[in-house]
Order: C-alpha cells, then structure tokens, then sequence
C-alpha cells in the first residue's frame, strides 16, 4: 500500500448548533486523487477548512505527513505543505498578480523586517513563468485582482497552488465559476499533476470531470462520509443514490 499523506481521525466540526462535520475518518495516499462530492451543505468545505488551518476541530485528529499537526492559521498549513484553492478565494483584493502569487513568502531583496525591500522583478518573472507553466491566461499581471473577472481570479489562484512545491493540493470546486476553456485548462493542470504524482483533493459537483480525472470518490452527507468509491468500481448513478441517501453508507466503516 502506497505511503499515506494525509489522514482524518474522527475529524469534527460544530457550529453554535450546527454539525457541519461529524466524525470524519479520511485517507489519502501518495500520488492518489480523491474527489469529496456531495450536496449543498453537506460539509465539504468545513471538511478542507479544518485541514487547511482555518479553522480549529471540535474535535479528532489530523495526521499529515507521517505527524499529528495543529494548524495555527492557514499560513501554518501551507508552511507544512499544504495548498488550497478555496471556494471563496482567499486572494488579496488590492494587490496584482505578483504580489498575489506570493502572498506570505514574498521574495525580499534587503531584509529590513517590516520595512523590507521586495523584489518585484523576480516576482514578476516567476509569475509569467509559473502561468506559461500552467497554460492560465492573464491580460495584464499589474491589475489589481479586484478589477478581475471571477474565472480569472480564480485561474490565478489555481497558478498560485500548482506553482509552489506542495506535499498536497486542495482544491475547493475549482471550475464551478469558469467557462469552458477555463474548466479545461484547470483540468489539465489537475492531469499534470497527476503525472507528477502530486496528491489532490478535489471537491466538486461535476459528474463528467470527476469521473475524468479521480481513482477514489468520497461521499459526504450531512457531515458524515457515507461512501468511499473506487472510481472504476462505480458509476455516476450509485454516486447519486449516496449523494441523495437513496443508498446510505451504514455497512461502511472508513474512508481509506
Ligand atoms: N461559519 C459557519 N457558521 C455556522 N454554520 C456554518 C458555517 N460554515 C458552514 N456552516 C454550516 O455547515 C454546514 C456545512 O457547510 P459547508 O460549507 O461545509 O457545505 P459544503 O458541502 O461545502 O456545501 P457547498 O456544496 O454548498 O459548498 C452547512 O449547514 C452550513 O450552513
Ligand atoms: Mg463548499
């Protein structure tokens, strides 16, 4: 069996009342591809915020590379390795593209602590290069991402997790605002990074794309897991039935 990157044990999150994700036993191994489906409110990206550091379990254990980690922040998370594409983009509205590739690890010419001078060209040319990388199409690097459309926001977010070496990318409905061409470019960098054996996580709504690029699905509920599928051993109907709970996941034990 493949070494494990990342696993959940009985990862939980309550809400003032809300059980948003209840007891959440998840693995992903080396080089594995896991799409999380599951419907509006089903606890999805409360799952991603508990792993990515941006927000605290209620409860259960979080075990990444080989040690339990405690995220202090999201910073923490991606120090550790961590990338994420969130589904409400955590881009800096005032900054450009540069500065928003960078964000946390600026490239700094003279060290002076907050008074620092950064180096903007090799900003610059990094960006152009990491978006040549990743065949996503920005007009113009120097605007502001306020004065982007959401599909070009949402291409450069998804510049900046492929761009930095990661033990692991996360991406939160990725294509859900882009148009075709766009959902297209995204999904070949997610082949890219299949190739490169780079383990992915990959939450969406989309039959067709995840079919197209996972090996395993898991299926929230309510907050629960209630089906981990190997993808050449179902179908998008037998999805369908967990997603709505026509078939519930009570004979299943854990996601590995
Ligand atoms: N900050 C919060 N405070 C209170 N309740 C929350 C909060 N964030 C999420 N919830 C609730 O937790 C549940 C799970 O939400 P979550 O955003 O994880 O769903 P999701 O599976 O990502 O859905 P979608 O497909 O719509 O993105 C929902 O009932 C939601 O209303
Ligand atoms: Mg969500």
């Amino acid at each position: 069996m493949e070494k494990i990157v990342l696993q959940t044990q009985g990862l939980t999150k309550h809400y003032a009342g809300v059980q948003a994700l209840s007891d959440a036993n998840f693995t992903l191994h080396a080089g594995e591809h896991v799409a999380i489906m599951g419907d509006n409110g089903a606890g999805k990206s409360t799952f991603v915020r508990q792993i990515t550091g941006v927000e605290a379990p209620t409860a259960g254990k979080i075990i990444f590379d080989g040690r339990e980690v405690n995220f202090a922040g999201p910073l923490d998370a991606r120090e550790a390795g961590i990338e994420a594409v969130f589904q409400n983009l955590a881009l800096a509205d005032d900054l450009d593209v540069p500065s928003n590739l960078f964000l946390g690890r600026e490239k700094i010419l003279v060290n002076l602590g907050p008074f620092s001078i950064l180096d903007r060209r090799a900003m610059r040319r990094a960006t152009e290069e990491a978006l040549v990388k990743t065949a996503v199409k920005i007009p113009n690097l120097s605007n502001t991402i306020r004065n982007m459309s959401g599909g070009q926001r949402q291409c450069v977010a998804i510049a900046r997790t492929a761009t930095f070496a990661s033990k692991l990318i996360i991406m939160d409905e990725p294509t859900a605002a882009l148009g075709v061409q766009e959902t297209a470019q995204v999904e070949n960098i997610i082949r890219t990074l299949k190739a490169a054996g780079e383990p992915l996580i990959l939450i969406s709504h989309n039959m067709r794309q995840v079919f197209d690029l996972v090996d395993r699905i898991v299926v929230f509920r309510r907050g629960r897991i209630v089906a981990n599928l190997r993808r050449d051993e179902t179908d998008g109907q037998d999805v369908v039935a967990y997603i709505t709970g026509a078939k519930t996941g009570a004979e299943f034990e854990e996601a590995v």
